[in-house]
Formats: C-alpha cells, structure tokens, sequence
C-alpha cells in the first residue's frame, strides 16, 4: 500500500512509500482510507514543532474515513463493507482523560491515516452516517469532538447562550455548527471580511475582523450589552488569551483549546480567573463517546461539515502548504482513490 512518511521532519521530507498491506489480528479492523483531513496539529508534527523528540518515520495526520476491507477474530462492533471513521485516541473510548487514554493518538505518536489502508482497534472506529460523503466525516475526528467536548461537556452550552470564537479554520467552523446546533448566539473574530461573511451564512450573527479592529475584546463586550460572551473558544494561546480574558462575562467559560498566536507568554494576569469566578477548561480532542453524540446530534439536524478544498493524494504537499497559508475555511480533505 501506498503512504505518505516523514523520516525526518519538514514538509521537503514528506514522501511517498510503500508498506505491505497488515492482517487484521484479534480484535483489529483494516480500513481502506477514502479521505483525510488535515489539522492544524498534522502541520506541527511534520515540521517537528508539536514534538521535536517524536520518533520518525510518522505516517502523519489523526483523521480519516474510509470502508472496512477485513476484520480479525472476534470483532462485532464493524464489519466488511461498513463506512467508517478513526477516532482521535485510539485508547480513550470513554470517561475523562488520562494518561493511558491520551496515549493512543495517531498521526504521531502512532503512524496517521495518510495511506491507502490502516489498520485500527475496532473498538477505535465510529460508524460514518448514511447522509455525509468520506469528505465530510474525514473532517470530524478531531476539530469536530474538541468543539463538542469544550461546548457540550466542558462547557454545557445552553440555548441562548453567546459563544465567542476565533479564526475560521477546521477547529473553529465545526465549534460554530455546534454552537448553533445548540441554539447558541454566535460572535465570529476573522482577519477576513469575505471569511466573515461565510460565517454569517452559517448561521453567525455577529463578525469582527481582528486585523481591523485590534481592540476586539471591546467590541465584544459591545455587542454583549456591556456584559461578555457566556464562553470563548480560545485558539489564539498566549497571542488572545488576555483579551478572551476581558471579552468573557463574570463567571463564564474559556476554552483553551489552540496556540495559533503563541504557547507561552509572559504578560498573562491570573486575577481576572480569580476576580470574575471564570471557568477555564483546557480541552484535548475527546472520546468515543463523544465522538457518538456528536453524530447522533449532527445526523438529527442534517449538518454538513465545511469543506473547503479537497487535494488529491499525490498533492498531499500542496494541501500542508495550503494550511500552512491559512487562506482556508473551515477544513481541507486530501482524498485518497475512490
Ligand atoms: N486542544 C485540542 O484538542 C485541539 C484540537 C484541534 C485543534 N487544536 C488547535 O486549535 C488551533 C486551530 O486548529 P485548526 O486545525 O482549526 O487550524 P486551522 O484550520 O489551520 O485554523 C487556522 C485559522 O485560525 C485563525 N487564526 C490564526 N491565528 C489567529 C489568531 N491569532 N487569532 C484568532 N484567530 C487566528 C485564522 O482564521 P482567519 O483566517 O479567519 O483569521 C486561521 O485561518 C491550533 O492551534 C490547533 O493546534 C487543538
């Protein structure tokens, strides 16, 4: 089978190889890869950023859907023919993380789902519902169950709540559907006018472009009657946190979920968590179950996920160098055979 590695980091290293096709073993299902998707993490990864002491060669990137080709002994929960996808951590099915939980994610440390086929845990794969094509569900493994997770569980997201989000990439498009799945108001930051108008036509009702309007926290607080957001979304890291910090009500939620503007700071004030009784959640993807209500909510309301581009598999290059440039809405699928 055909896969693409990196033997030592940098995207210039990102080969094509081959590997034999693996058995399924005990409690193993093979899986014919249909698409993937990238993630902001994948990037990290390949360029050795996330985890410079990662062991190569990594076939990278966590998501992936596709078809079961063959199952091992004992395997119930799929069979041959059905559509599947991988879930994130292949350990943690349920319950909160730990560290035996979080160990089993892939696209680093375990090799990714960039490759015709893989080999998974049956118990590591959710069904695909009938209504979404390979695209779509290649997009949900992980933006999608950390969206949910940091919302729904962590934040328990009510209707008539205001969620603020940053950016418009995988992450941040799948916490919008969310959002408004659950009835949610939702304020949108983009360094783009035209990316902020395709947030309004998913449901949006508010957008401010952050290049634009630098002191965006104050505008936030505008638009919520002097009062903050009931939850933020935060990717931005140590480059957004202080201003989610002034833009969120007394006693609300922040997500802390990326580090698209930096991992560290030296200018962050703990006295606002303090002062303002403010719940703040760091949030790792999630679990199967999640994983599962998402669909079943999902499949309830017809949400589509957002594709922004699909890449061939020999253009898999061409697709990290797309993310890299962040010209994207919401996700990008590489596609692989049909
Ligand atoms: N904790 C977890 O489990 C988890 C899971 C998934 C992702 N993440 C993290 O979440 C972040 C987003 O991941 P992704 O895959 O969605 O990335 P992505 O698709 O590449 O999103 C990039 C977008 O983020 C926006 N952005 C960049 N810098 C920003 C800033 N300083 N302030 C506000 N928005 C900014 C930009 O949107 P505009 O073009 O609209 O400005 C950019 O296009 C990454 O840091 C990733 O590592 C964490």
């Amino acid at each position: 089978m055909r896969c693409y590695q990196v033997e030592s980091f940098g995207l210039d290293h990102l080969q094509l190889a081959e590997r034999p096709v693996p058995a399924p073993g005990p409690g193993q299902a093979l899986v014919q890869i249909k698409a993937v998707s990238l993630n902001y993490r994948d990037l990290m990864m390949v360029q050795g950023v996330y985890n410079p002491k990662l062991k190569l060669p990594l076939i990278p990137c966590s998501d992936g859907a596709g078809v079961v080709l063959a199952v091992g002994e004992g395997v119930t929960r799929v069979q041959p023919g059905d559509r599947v996808m991988g879930i994130f951590s292949q350990t943690w099915i349920s319950g909160p993380a730990n560290r035996e939980r979080s160990a089993g994610t892939l696209g680093g440390p375990h090799d990714g789902t960039l490759s015709e086929q893989r080999l998974f845990a049956a118990e590591g794969l959710v069904h695909t519902p009938a209504y979404l094509t390979d695209h779509e569900a290649a997009t949900l493994p992980c933006t999608a169950v950390t969206a949910w997770h940091a919302l729904v569980e962590r934040g328990q997201l009510a209707a008539g709540e205001t969620v603020l989000i940053q950016g418009t990439g995988g992450l941040s498009i799948a916490a919008l559907q969310t959002a408004r799945l659950l009835g949610a108001r939702v304020i949108v930051t983009s360094s783009s006018d035209e990316k902020l108008a395709r947030a309004r036509a998913l449901g949006a009702s508010d957008g401010i472009n952050y290049k634009k309007t630098p002191q965006w926290d104050k505008a936030v607080r505008e638009l919520t009657g002097g009062v903050g957001v009931d939850h933020v979304v935060e990717v931005g890291g140590a480059g957004t946190l202080n201003q989610s910090l002034r833009a969120v009500r007394l006693g609300g939620h922040i997500a802390v979920i990326g580090v698209l503007g930096g991992a560290s700071s030296t200018e962050l004030s703990v006295v606002p968590v303090l002062m303002q009784n403010l719940r703040v959640n760091g949030v790792f993807v999630g679990n199967r179950d999640m994983f599962e209500a998402l669909l079943r909510a999902y499949t309830l309301a017809g949400t589509r996920p957002v594709v922004d581009r699909v890449f061939p598999f020999a253009a898999a290059r061409q697709a990290f160098d797309y993310l890299a440039s962040g010209q994207h809405f919401g996700k990008i699928v590489i596609e692989i055979g049909n």
